[in-house]
């Protein structure tokens, strides 16, 4: 009986900084152009392409939805070339279409891969998030707490008083009371308009963002890039589905989740040594924006293994 092809993450690498380079050329031609869904879908043509390249027999998990929804990167779809590891994908071919569009920071293109049947596969609901960056101990903030009390002890473990610290929320009128209860703590809030997997990521780097902590709730398959990202770069993400009618119920359970209250951390999520990469589309704290210049197309790419905790930055040049 042959051997199953092993997943060669270090020679894999490689190939998936090429697949979220070739999204953010392509979205990032219509930075500003306040088109979300043209920015969205030549992300999601490049990313297909590339993808299709790589040898690998993989089978997209969390992707741009259901397969009656998204005609291409749908939930299930198999990229590849067939030949090679059987993989686990999940991608966000723009993360931060409307970020795009209106040319605000933060706006990247993002994927991971991990071994076959090691991620969760995250229905398309909304995910209650809490995630803070490496070198504390584990479950030092929980989802079970109260926002106060995750300030509390956040600013305890590190030493300093709630005020010092930088949060990261998504502003929406769903997190008002939490805000409100929030800044009662003295904490600082770092308001953003879109794109959580970003955000979540800021809190690996704090020296570089400024970030402590993330929360709030936002889509769950951002949660299962999140988590994959940061089981590369350090740091603790948890993650609890949020369900508003029994339509998503029916999406969670469709993706096999029996236990709805259940609070998935980082290696609930992640199960598996991870792949990771993330370009900027346009520019950000932790990567600078795709460029321009009429000659050529220069890009930059954060390309992680979880395995080595190894983090590389790639400044791509192409040609036009
Ligand atoms: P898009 O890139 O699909 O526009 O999503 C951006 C985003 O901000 C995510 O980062 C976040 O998880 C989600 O949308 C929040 O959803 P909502 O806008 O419904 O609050």
């Amino acid at each position: 009986m042959s051997k199953k092809p092993e997943f060669t993450d270090r020679l894999l690498s490689l190939g998936l900084a090429r697949v979220s380079e070739a999204a953010a050329i392509e979205s990032a031609k219509l930075i500003g152009g306040g088109d979300e869904k043209a920015a969205d879908q030549v992300a999601v043509n490049a990313m297909r392409e590339q993808l299709n390249l790589l040898d690998i027999q993989g089978t997209v998990v969390i992707g741009e939805g259901e397969r009656d929804e998204a005609p291409m990167l749908f939930i299930g779809e198999e990229v590849g070339s067939g030949k090679g590891p059987e993989v686990d994908i999940a991608l966000d071919p723009l993360e931060g279409t409307t970020l795009t569009a209106k040319d605000m920071p933060n706006a990247l293109t993002v994927i991971s891969m991990a071994p076959r049947g090691t991620m969760l596969h995250a229905p398309d609901v909304y995910m209650d998030k809490l995630a803070i960056g490496p070198g504390f101990d584990e479950g030092v903030v929980t989802l079970d707490m109260t926002p106060t009390q995750r300030v509390e002890a956040l600013a305890k473990a590190k030493g300093c008083k709630p005020s010092d610290l930088m949060l990261c929320v998504l502003e929406r009128e769903r997190h008002d009371e939490m805000i409100k209860e929030l800044r009662a703590t003295g904490a600082r809030i770092r308001l953003i308009t879109d794109g959580d997997v970003a955000a979540v990521m800021h809190c690996a780097e704090p020296d570089l963002t400024g970030i402590d902590m993330y929360m709030g709730s936002g889509g769950a398959p951002e949660g299962v890039l999140a988590a994959s990202a940061l089981k590369c770069m350090g740091g603790q993400i948890q993650g609890r589905l949020l369900f508003r009618n029994d339509d998503e119920r029916g999406r969670a359970e469709r993706a096999g989740i029996t236990d709805f209250n259940r609070i998935y951390t980082r290696d609930d999520m992640v199960r598996a040594d991870v792949i990771f990469a993330a370009t900027g589309v346009t520019n950000g704290s932790l990567v600078s924006g795709a460029r321009d210049n009429g000659r050529y197309i220069e890009t930059e790419t954060l390309l992680m293994r979880s395995k080595t905790q190894s983090v590389r930055r790639i400044h791509y040049r192409q040609k036009i």
